[in-house]
C-alpha cells in the first residue's frame, strides 16, 4: 500500500529535459508541447509501410502492470516495439506479488536484469512516484495509471487528438462528463488543458461523482448535462469506474444513462462541429450511446491510434532525458 504521493521525485532532469513521466501537474507548456510535436511526427510515421525507428534499439522496457489493461498495455507494448525496444510484459497481480514477493523486491529483480524502462500501472495513487523514488537513478519510470491519481499518457493523447482536430487550444470550451470523483483520465487532463490555455473547462456530474472542492483546479461544474454541454467543442465521456467505488453511488445504470448518458439528442446541444471522446473501456447505454459512440463525431479509435504516437513519443524523450541527466549528473 502506497501512503502518500511524495511530488518531490521530479519529472525533469538538471536541463528541464523529461526523465520520468508521472504527472501532467505543473509539467511546463513547452514540454507538453514537445511531446505533442514529437507524437506528430511518429503519427506520420505510422501511415508509411515501415513503422519502426531505431531509436530504443538494444533498450530494455518493462511493462509492469499491477490491474488489468488491455488498450494502454497493448499501445505501450506497440510503442516501444516501433522504438526497436526489448519489451517485457509483468502482469504482476497475477505472479510474484500473489506469492507474497514485496514490490520493492520485484522491482530489485528486475533491476538485476539491466531494465531500462518501467511503464507501471497500479490500483494505488502514488504507486508511479514511489516507484521512481525506489529505482536506481538511470531507469525511466511512466505511470500508465495509478489508482484515482493521474493517467498522464491517456491526457497527452486526448491533447493530441484535440490539437488535430480543433488546431489549437485557445478559445475551446471542453466538457469532461461522468465518474470525475474516481477517475485519473480527468484530473490529468484538466491539469494538461489548464497548462495548454483552454479557455473553459467544465466538469459534469452527479453530485455523488464529484469531489470535493473540484472548483479549486480551475473547472466549472454542472450537475445538468443538458446545460453544461451547452455549445461545447468537445465532450469527453468517462468510465463509471465501478471497481473504485465501494458505497452505492448510483441509482442505477438506467438511471445514470438517462441522466449523464451522451445520446444523439444531447449531443446537438454541443457546437454542431464537436468532437465525443472517451478514453475505452466504453460501456454503451451506460456512458454513451451506440450511436454516438460509433458515430461522426466521435474520435474514439482516434484516441488508440494517437496513444501509439504519444507513447512514443514519451518514451524516447525520457530515455534521452535519462542519458542527458547521467552524462551531466543530474
Ligand atoms: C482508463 C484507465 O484505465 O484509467 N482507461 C484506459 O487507460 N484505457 C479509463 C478507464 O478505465 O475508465
Amino acid at each position: 500500500m502506497i501512503e502518500s504521493i511524495d511530488h518531490n521525485s521530479s519529472q525533469l532532469n538538471q536541463d528541464g529535459q523529461l526523465k520520468h513521466f508521472l504527472t501532467t501537474q505543473d509539467l511546463p507548456i513547452n514540454i507538453l508541447n514537445e511531446i505533442l510535436d514529437t507524437a506528430d511526427s511518429f503519427l506520420d510515421m505510422s501511415s508509411q509501410q515501415v513503422k519502426k525507428v531505431p531509436l530504443l534499439r538494444g533498450k530494455t522496457i518493462v511493462n509492469l502492470f499491477f490491474e488489468p489493461s488491455t488498450r494502454t498495455s497493448s499501445t505501450f507494448e506497440l510503442a516501444a516495439k516501433r522504438l526497436s525496444a526489448d519489451v517485457l510484459n509483468l502482469n504482476i497481480s497475477t505472479s510474484s506479488a500473489s506469492k507474497g514477493e514485496s514490490l520493492k523486491d520485484t522491482l530489485m529483480t528486475l533491476e538485476a536484469m539491466h531494465a531500462d524502462m518501467f511503464i507501471v500501472r497500479h490500483p494505488d495513487s502514488g504507486a508511479a512516484h514511489f516507484i521512481a523514488n525506489q529505482v536506481t537513478p538511470n531507469i525511466a519510470v511512466i505511470n500508465a495509471g495509478d489508482g484515482r491519481h493521474a493517467h498522464p499518457t491517456q491526457a497527452m493523447l486526448d491533447m493530441l487528438t484535440i490539437r488535430r482536430c480543433k488546431g489549437q487550444f485557445e478559445g475551446l470550451v471542453i466538457a469532461i462528463v461522468g465518474d470525475i470523483l474516481h477517475s485519473r483520465v480527468a484530473r490529468s487532463k484538466i491539469h494538461a488543458l489548464r497548462t495548454l490555455g483552454v479557455a473553459e473547462i467544465r466538469v459534469i456530474a452527479p453530485k455523488t461523482l464529484l469531489p470535493k472542492d473540484i472548483e479549486m483546479m480551475g473547472v466549472k461544474v454542472y450537475t445538468d448535462f443538458n446545460q453544461g454541454i451547452k455549445d461545447c467543442d468537445v465532450v469527453s465521456m468517462l468510465r463509471l469506474q465501478k471497481e473504485r467505488m465501494n458505497s452505492a453511488l448510483l441509482p442505477s445504470e438506467a438511471e445514470f444513462f438517462n441522466l449523464y448518458g451522451l445520446n444523439s439528442e444531447r449531443l446537438k446541444l454541443a457546437k454542431p462541429d464537436a468532437i465525443v471522446m472517451h478514453p475505452g473501456p466504453i460501456n454503451r447505454g451506460v456512458e454513451i450511446e451506440s450511436a454516438v459512440a460509433d458515430g461522426p463525431q466521435s474520435t474514439i479509435l482516434q484516441q488508440v491510434t494517437n496513444g501509439i504516437a504519444v507513447r512514443m513519443a514519451v518514451m524516447s524523450m525520457a530515455i534521452s532525458g535519462q542519458l542527458t541527466s547521467r552524462i551531466s549528473g543530474s
